[in-house]
Formats: C-alpha cells, sequence, structure tokens
C-alpha cells in the first residue's frame, strides 16, 4: 500500500511541494480552502471527526462506540487524580486559571519567559514539580487521564491558539512546527503533508487519511487498535514511525512546535475530546 502512495505522489510530482512564508492567518486560510475545495460536499465543521468525516462505513461504527465510550473511564480516573490534593495541601487547580476547569482552547500557548511552547500534558507536569511531586510519564496513564478529564471540561469552547505579532520568538516556534509538517524524512521519505495534504481522504491500510484541519481537537484519544487512551505526541509518534522515522520524544522542542502549528490549524473548530478512534 505505501508503495502504490508513493507512485501516486512521485507522479503528481507533489513531493516537491513545500509552503511559502505567509503567516498563520494566510495559511489556516489557504488549508481551510484546500480541503474545502478537496471536500465540496463536506461541512467544514466535520473535519473534528477526523476520517469519519468522509467514511460513512467507518462513522456508523464510530457512532456505536461512542454510546458506551471507551474513554469515560480514563475521565473519571483523571477526575479523582486532577481533585487529589498533593503532599504540600495544593492541588492542580491552583496552578491554572479558572481551576484548570474549561481551559484546554488555550493550549499549546507561547511562554515568552522561556521562549517555548507550553503543552497542557507539560503544564501539567510543570504544576507538580512546583509543588514538589515527581513528574508523570507522558505516554500513558495518569497524566493521559488528567488531560482527557481536563479535556472534557473544555468540549464545546472554540480553539484559539494565538502566534502573537509582536514575538519574532512566538513566529520561529510556529515556523518550526510547520517546517516540521512540510519535511521529508524516515526510509519513506513522506512529510506529514505528503499523506494529510496530498493524499487525504485515501486509505491507508483501511483508514482513510484525516484532515490537517480539525485534527487536534479531540485529544486525548482512545485507540482500539491499542486500547488505550493516548496523548497527541504519542500519535505523532506512530504517523513518525509508519514511515521509519525515528520518532521524537514525547514533549521535545520539535513535537511542541508541531503541535503548535497543527493546533493553530484548528483555530475556530470546537474542542471535542476526549474521544474514540479505531
Ligand atoms: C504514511 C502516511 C502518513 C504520514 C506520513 C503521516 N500520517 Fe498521520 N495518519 C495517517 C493515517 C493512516 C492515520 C489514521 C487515519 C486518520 O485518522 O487520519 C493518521 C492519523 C493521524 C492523526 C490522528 C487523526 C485523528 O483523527 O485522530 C494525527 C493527529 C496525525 N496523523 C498527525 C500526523 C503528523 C503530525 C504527521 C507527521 C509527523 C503525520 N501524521 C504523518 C497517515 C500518515
Amino acid at each position: 500500500m505505501i508503495k502504490v502512495f508513493v507512485i501516486i505522489l512521485v507522479a503528481t510530482g507533489l513531493l516537491a511541494t513545500q509552503p511559502v512564508s505567509a503567516g498563520p492567518e494566510r495559511d489556516l486560510q489557504a488549508m481551510q480552502d484546500f480541503y474545502q475545495k478537496r471536500f465540496p460536499n463536506v461541512a467544514p465543521e466535520e473535519f473534528a471527526n477526523g476520517l469519519y468525516a468522509f467514511d460513512e462505513g467507518a462513522r456508523e461504527q464510530w457512532l456505536e462506540l461512542e454510546d458506551f465510550p471507551p474513554y469515560e473511564i480514563a475521565v473519571e480516573e483523571g477526575e479523582g487524580y486532577f481533585n487529589t490534593p498533593f503532599a504540600n495541601g495544593n492541588s492542580y487547580a491552583d496552578c491554572f486559571e479558572n481551576n484548570g476547569l474549561s481551559i484546554k482552547q488555550n493550549y499549546p500557548y507561547f511562554d515568552s519567559d522561556t521562549s517555548k511552547v507550553v503543552t497542557l500534558e507539560l503544564a501539567i507536569n510543570q504544576c507538580r514539580e512546583e509543588n514538589g511531586e515527581q513528574p508523570l510519564p507522558y505516554l500513558r496513564g495518569e497524566l493521559t487521564a488528567i488531560s482527557a478529564y481536563m479535556a472534557y471540561t473544555s468540549r464545546g469552547n472554540t480553539i484559539n491558539v494565538q502566534v502573537p505579532n509582536d514575538n519574532p520568538k512566538a513566529l520561529a516556534a510556529y515556523e518550526a512546527g510547520k517546517q516540521f509538517y512540510y519535511s521529508r524524512r524516515g526510509q519513506l521519505n513522506f512529510a506529514c503533508s505528503s499523506c494529510h495534504v496530498q493524499v487525504v481522504g485515501l486509505s491507508l491500510r483501511a483508514d482513510p487519511i484525516s484532515t490537517t484541519v480539525g485534527q487536534v481537537t479531540h485529544f486525548p484519544a482512545y485507540r482500539t487498535v491499542w486500547g488505550e487512551i493516548v496523548t497527541l505526541h504519542r500519535r505523532f509518534v506512530e504517523c513518525n514511525a509508519q514511515v521509519r522515522a525515528r520518532p521524537f520524544e514525547s514533549q521535545s522542542d520539535e513535537y511542541r512546535n508541531l503541535e503548535y502549528f497543527l493546533t493553530y490549524m484548528s483555530n475556530g473548530f470546537e474542542l471535542n475530546g476526549p474521544s474514540s478512534r479505531r
């Protein structure tokens, strides 16, 4: 199947495509226009549902699954962890605005003190460390459950990632994330965009490939194939490994910048996480 992809990509000459730098707002507009032309019959807000936006059969199975959401346990566990005070008596609520509820739409953000992108998962661990607790592992378990609970309390809020005009370092982080998205890597020499832009909608191992816009609205996501709930960076690892590239560490600068760019591409979408994917 991968071979077919390579043939399609080479035949259409699209592998050489690189975006010009036009600024975040124009990037977003261009990306939205592209998908609207590519899928004229799909309502734009449907892209928040990933591959289920354009695969009827898979969508039905998904809606059935959502009747008894497999991520519900994680949300409940996450709520429990979230409300359990640290040894010093403080709790997660003390670290965040609005007591940590209904705030996911503001993440990731560019922190001008450290000149780095801060994701929600990173902020959860920062909160722990500020309160004398050990950081939690990023890939699964307690931290993912807390993130799932925080996402759940933010459902329906509109993603609104900012790249402040007056901070060239924020723009540089965004551009680095964008560069990552369009850079080919791995033995198969694919960029994220090779699949999610150029052959979007085509099927790879039975999964039609989802659009860049709306792609991050629903994380963390429970994946049936893994039988557990995973963070967005875990998905990045999988997509990197798929093209036989060496994945980066969860919460590395590379993935944080990538999340910054990718979440900006979902600006205007409502959060609908956590969710389930097959
Ligand atoms: C070889 C093709 C391919 C490449 C390259 C690729 N992906 Fe994917 N990606 C997929 C497939 C197939 C899926 C599963 C179907 C879907 O949800 O799009 C997927 C799923 C995803 C999802 C989850 C979508 C959802 O609705 O849950 C995200 C996020 C994602 N990819 C991001 C990336 C990023 C970022 C990169 C670059 C690091 C990348 N992908 C590179 C094929 C690819």
